[in-house]
């Protein structure tokens, strides 16, 4: 690719597990990061800007650029001479709103699309698997909307679910948090009960979604597997979880691996109000909280 190309990427936030669909539900919403990527001056320079832009590494530890850098070795292909990368981030990062997945699928793509797209979008959603370590966020990041994905041996095996219109309140706790933490404290094996508990709900909760059915959504999403102990690692969880139940939410599940928690509203004007009257409550706990009114976004990352 001839120094000067560059490209834009626009990636989108998103929510994993939606309450039982452990590591195979994933969710785009239209919150979203834009990077662009220009082959010019020596070296890798990243710079970011945004309300989280301080959190972000700019140096060769980037997450973006470390993707971007990882295509061009997966393609064969000598690292760019000089790579200049500028990130807007609106995505929380550590949020359980799946800015890591955001940073790796914007660094492939944005590689992909300079060195003339030599990966399609199956083996760039293995490769965002692979060093993400979350198909279920990189699946609805890619590809957008509601989307399923399950290991089979060494491939992924995805289907996007179309689905209506649909506004979430998010609430996003300044807690230090990793998914790493909140994966550590999980059981390594759990009851058959609780398994099936989980495996009736999951096609549900999709179900639900597909059909806009809010009243099933209110009924099923709900978790056996993993929600209960995160919860305890989130100071003022329980409360917004409460918050949320009594400001109307038809239904509350943690994203992701957390500490921010999300709840599905039938109206896109409820967003708003459910997501302060969670974060009020994180705040009467002691934790700062930003309250975000959101839609689901159909379309998955774009390149332009
Ligand atoms: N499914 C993953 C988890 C998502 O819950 O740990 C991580 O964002």
């Amino acid at each position: 690719m001839t120094t000067g190309a560059s490209c834009r990427v626009r990636v989108p936030a998103t929510t994993a597990n939606l309450g039982p669909g452990f590591d195979c539900l994933g969710l785009a919403l239209d919150l979203w990061n834009d990077m662009r990527f220009s082959l010019e001056g020596a070296g890798v320079s990243v710079a970011t800007r945004g309300d989280h832009s301080g959190e972000i590494p700019t140096d060769v530890s980037n997450l973006v650029a470390r993707s971007f850098l990882r295509l061009y070795e997966e393609a064969g292909a000598a690292p760019p001479a000089g790579l200049s990368i500028h990130c807007d981030l609106r995505v929380p990062p550590s949020s359980g709103l799946g800015s890591s997945a955001s940073a790796v699928v914007g660094g492939l793509l944005g590689a992909n699309t300079l060195l003339g797209r030599p990966f399609d979008q199956v083996r760039l959603l293995e490769l965002a698997a692979e060093i993400d370590g979350h198909p279920d966020n990189v699946a609805a990041t890619l590809l957008g909307g509601l989307t399923i994905v399950v290991r089979k041996g060494r491939r992924l095996l995805t289907k996007k679910i179309l689905i209506p219109e649909a506004h979430v309140a998010v609430a996003v706790p300044t807690l230090a948090f990793s998914t790493y933490a909140a994966r550590a404290g999980l059981p390594t094996q759990v009851p058959m009960k609780d398994a099936v508990f989980n495996l009736g709900r999951t096609p549900l909760v999709v179900e639900a979604l597909r059909t806009g059915d809010f009243e099933l959504l209110s009924q099923v999403m709900e978790d056996r597997l993993h929600q209960a102990t995160r919860l305890r690692l989130i100071p003022g969880g329980r409360a917004a979880w409460v918050a949320a139940q009594q400001a109307g939410a038809a239904a509350v599940a943690i994203s992701g691996s957390g500490p921010s928690l999300i709840a599905f509203v039938s109206l896109a004007t409820d967003a708003l109000r459910v997501a302060r009257a969670m974060a009020d409550a994180f705040g009467a706990m002691g934790v700062v909280a930003q309250p975000l009114g959101l839609s689901v976004s159909a379309a998955g990352a774009t390149v332009a």
